[in-house]
């Protein structure tokens, strides 16, 4: 376990920046999670909480009239400016634990695969008390994490983990808006077990039997109403 909170997995994400990406792109090729955000996002200000690489900026761009990304690192930063098609989107170096905007700025916040990344329970609550601190009132928070259902979750080992971080959440104000069931599909075979093996090790790539592995995605969602 590492001072920032993060665990050894979540480092290598951006230690290992080009086996992320091919990640990213893999995950939820079907895109059930835009085709989700598309539906349900229409917002002045939209904050991306720990955007990463800009997975989801070009279409949050679209959807907002003012995108800002924030994230830890700042190699994740660099790539996710790459990105951006709008002259008015801001991509800062941040801790989502102190954010820098004052309380009531974002009509929508959007946090994928990140809460999750944060073992320390501490410094989760302190997210969560910054993200709720800078939504609008009748502002929505979004959280895209994983189910624990689904071979993804088998293959890491993670069912008790994720069900227990999941009702964590539920505790803390969120509810289940939908359940997804989509896939990682990688180019090949071979291109699904290098990234496995360099993410989670051989064991567990070892067992990845085709270049698609069945992901299960739960959307939580948090309204701030008066
Ligand atoms: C698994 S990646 C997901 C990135 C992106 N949202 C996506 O869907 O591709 C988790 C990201 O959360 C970021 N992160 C974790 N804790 C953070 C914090 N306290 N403040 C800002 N970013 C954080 C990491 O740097 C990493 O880029």
């Amino acid at each position: 376990m590492e001072s920032s909170g993060l665990n050894s997995k979540s480092k290598a994400y951006y230690e290992k920046q080009k086996v992320y990406e091919i990640f990213s792109r893999a995950e939820d090729y079907p895109k059930k999670v835009e085709t989700f955000l598309k539906k349900n996002i229409k917002g002045e200000k939209i904050l991306d909480a720990g955007c990463g690489s800009g997975k989801f900026l070009p279409l949050l761009e679209e959807l907002s009239n003012t995108y800002i990304g924030i994230d830890l690192s700042e190699e994740q930063i660099k790539k996710a400016k790459t990105k951006t098609n709008k002259s008015n989107s801001i991509l800062q170096v941040g801790d989502l634990e102190k954010l820098n905007f004052s309380d009531n700025s974002f009509d929508f916040i959007v946090s994928a695969w990140v809460l999750g990344t944060v073992i320390l329970e501490e410094k989760r609550e302190k997210v969560i008390q910054e993200l709720k601190r800078v939504l609008k009132t009748d502002g929505t928070i979004y959280l895209i994490e994983n189910d624990s259902t689904g071979e993804f979750e088998k293959l890491r080992g993670h069912i008790k983990r994720t069900k227990d971080y999941n009702n964590w959440l539920i505790k803390h104000g969120f509810q289940i808006s939908q359940r997804l069931e989509t896939d990682f599909w990688f180019s090949s075979l071979e291109e699904a077990r290098t990234v496995f093996d360099e993410i989670y090790g051989e064991q567990i790539s070892r067992q990845i039997r085709t270049e698609k592995v069945n992901h299960h995605i739960l959307i939580l969602e948090y309204k701030l109403t008066e």
